[in-house]
């Protein structure tokens, strides 16, 4: 596996970072801390009016303070002392996991210290859906399960409460950009099998859906 340390892109935090950006350039090898995330507080009933899938991105980065809040909405710990998380999850299996494809690579969220690890050196955005907006959009979400913390339930059950868990990640994310003005299109059409191996996940580790986030184009 080629990540981005083996790769040995560079250790310094880059301009980009400092202005608050990830950027193809001078990504760093090492994990990103993200700021503590910081929600508009749009009233829910105003972020469930404005909640809708969007199919047009602007070729813009997402600042890391908004992948912060992004990804604390999607699936962070709200609940500090039992590190429990902003969506539920199956017997409380907490199997999902986030990726990041982005023009500089793939990171994994990682909520405990509420930070991007590093996870590919690779652009894979167009490998992660099928549709023209996919490969230049500037975010695509993978979400990935981990079926070895679903215990000895049977395959097909796991992917049953994978899917559902990751469905409900996917609406954190949808009232989150309808609350910030970013769009977003949670997606199905993933080839799941084909982003796995592109992913090198393990064994245990399946797709099971793929969320498309950005600024809306115009
Ligand atoms: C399980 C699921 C899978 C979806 N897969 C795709 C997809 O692969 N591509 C896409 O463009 N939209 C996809 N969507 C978005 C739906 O097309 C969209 O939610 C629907 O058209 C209703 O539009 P709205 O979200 O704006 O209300 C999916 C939605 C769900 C819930």
């Amino acid at each position: 596996m080629i990540t981005r340390r083996d790769a040995g892109l560079g250790l310094l935090a880059s301009a980009s970072l400092l202005s608050g950006t990830l950027s193809a350039a001078a990504a760093p090898a090492q994990p990103i801390d993200l700021p503590k995330p910081a929600l508009r507080g749009t009233p829910l009933a105003d972020a469930l009016r404005a909640r809708r899938s969007t199919r047009e991105f602007a070729d813009r980065p997402l600042p890391l303070p908004v992948l912060s809040g992004l990804l604390w909405s999607a699936f962070g710990i709200n609940r500090p002392q039992s590190g429990d998380r902003t969506a539920p999850s199956w017997r409380h299996a907490i199997e999902a996991e986030i990726y990041l494809a982005m023009k500089d690579g793939v990171w994994r969220y990682e909520p405990a210290g509420h930070r991007l690890l590093p996870h590919l050196g690779e652009d894979i955005r167009a490998e992660t859906g099928v549709q023209d907006f996919v490969g230049p959009a500037p975010l695509n979400l993978v979400y990935v399960a981990d079926g070895a913390r679903m215990g000895n339930t049977p395959a097909e059950d796991k992917r049953l409460y994978a899917f559902t868990d990751a469905g409900f990640i996917g609406q954190n994310v949808y009232l989150f950009c309808a609350s910030e003005g970013l769009a977003t299109v949670f997606r199905g059409s993933v080839d799941r099998d084909r982003l796995g191996r592109t992913l090198r996940l393990g064994a245990d580790h399946f797709v099971t859906f793929a969320q498309t986030v950005g600024f809306p184009k115009g």
